[in-house]
């Protein structure tokens, strides 16, 4: 049964089409103003949404594009309602990101017909450019127990949902990685064996490394048992990075909070580094002195995004504070999140454990904004 979201602040209409849409199958979804629409959008977002255009606060061309620009609801239909007097050419509607716009008033049998045949149509995947060349993002800290791996795990779901096609996830903590447990996976085969295979490691062996997960992540374990010297790590994991790239269009990785061989290359081969901080002064200091390494590995600012994790209102430092001694700004901000250790403990990563949680949504918010970001 498809699910119907109506938009529009005269309640004589949502009650003429509430019954009208129930009747023809639909599960219809109401909402009185712009404002409410996208919430109940963003929370449970429908299958096509009716949205009338005038209306008090967001007017409907608004409640498009903002539908449109957010990735929880960028792929679903619209439909636009307009009344003769504002009667609006195809064109404004189709800009504003609606599929198909109506002139009031509605005949409620015109209107379910053209919701049927909008739903019917193949929808894109995702209303992004194609990225020429897979985008390496790495997740960084060199202070341990942060939330480096939580916030990778979840970004790499956010990343394969957002461009409905499979990304990339790399464990690169050669002692104790957490990657595949936090996924609920058990490869046969890690990066210990492309560590053994050395800088000639075939793609095809990459392949078979390559776990997947229901998401669309595909990812390469940590080594199950410490590895402790890794001589020529540096150079598999650049060959590693460059195979995957040309596949996939990211390659997350997590990291070790050291800045040993195999992570200074990643570090190198990265498009963007999330180096992440928490509200806490050892936090800080920590990135203050990681910042300069960073930028030696031939880093721009611009590719050196601070991400402040498990925030919350009570945090001791504000994120001004942070953001005075960093010296530059805080790109995300992560919410404390309590049932993060949950997720961890059942192997689903938060974002598809509890969708909707603020921190699941600042993580697809993170995710969106870095792909915005590339697509400059
Ligand atoms: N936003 C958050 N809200 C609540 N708890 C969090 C948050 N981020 C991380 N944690 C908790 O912090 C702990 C460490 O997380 P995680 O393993 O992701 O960190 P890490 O930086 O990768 O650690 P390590 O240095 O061991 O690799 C986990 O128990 C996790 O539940
Ligand atoms: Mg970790």
């Amino acid at each position: 049964m498809s699910t119907v979201l109506i938009i529009d602040d005269d309640p004589s209409v949502l009650k003429l089409l509430d019954f009208a849409m129930s009747k023809a199958g639909f599960r219809v979804v109401l909402a009185g103003d712009g404002e409410e629409g996208l919430e109940k959008a963003q929370a449970n977002p429908p299958d096509l949404a009716i949205v009338d255009v005038m209306m008090p606060g967001l007017d409907g061309y608004e409640v498009c594009r903002r539908l449109r620009a957010d990735p929880r609801t960028a792929g679903m239909a619209i439909i636009v309602l307009t009344a003769r007097a504002q009667a609006v050419d195809r064109k404004v509607a189709l800009e504003a990101g609606a599929d198909e716009y109506l002139v009031k008033p509605i005949m409620p049998d015109e209107l379910i017909r053209l919701a049927r045949e909008v739903l019917a149509r193949p929808r894109a995947a995702a209303p992004l450019v194609e990225l020429p060349q897979g985008r390496v993002v790495t997740v960084f800290s060199l202070r341990g127990g942060i939330g480096v791996t939580s916030l990778a795990v979840n970004l790499a779901v956010a990343f394969a949902h957002l461009r409905q096609e499979e990304v990339s996830l790399l464990d690169l903590s050669l002692l104790a990685g957490h990657v595949a447990l936090m996924l609920n996976l058990q490869p046969q085969l890690t990066l210990a064996n492309l560590l053994e295979q050395g800088s000639e490691a075939e793609e095809e062996t990459l392949d078979r490394c390559l776990a997947r997960h229901s998401s669309g992540v595909r990812v390469l374990a940590a080594p199950p048992q410490p590895v402790t010297s890794a001589s020529g790590g540096g150079q598999v994991v650049k060959r590693i990075v460059s195979l995957l790239r040309g596949r996939f269009p990211y390659v997350v990785a997590d990291t070790a909070s050291t800045l040993d061989e195999v992570t200074t290359a990643v570090l190198t081969a990265s498009d963007l580094v999330l180096v992440i901080v928490a509200a806490e002064v050892q936090a800080l200091q920590t990135a203050i002195v990681s910042l300069p390494a960073l930028r030696a590995l031939g880093h721009e600012d611009d590719d050196l995004w601070l991400v402040l994790n498990q925030y919350t209102p009570k945090s001791p430092l504000p994120t001004q504070a942070a953001e005075k001694a960093l010296r530059r700004p805080v790109r995300a901000t992560i919410p404390y999140e309590p049932a993060l250790p949950q997720a961890i403990q059942r192997g689903v990563p938060l974002i598809l454990h509890q969708p909707t949680s603020p921190m699941a949504t600042a993580v697809a918010r993170l995710a969106y904004q870095i792909d915005k970001h590339f697509e400059k």
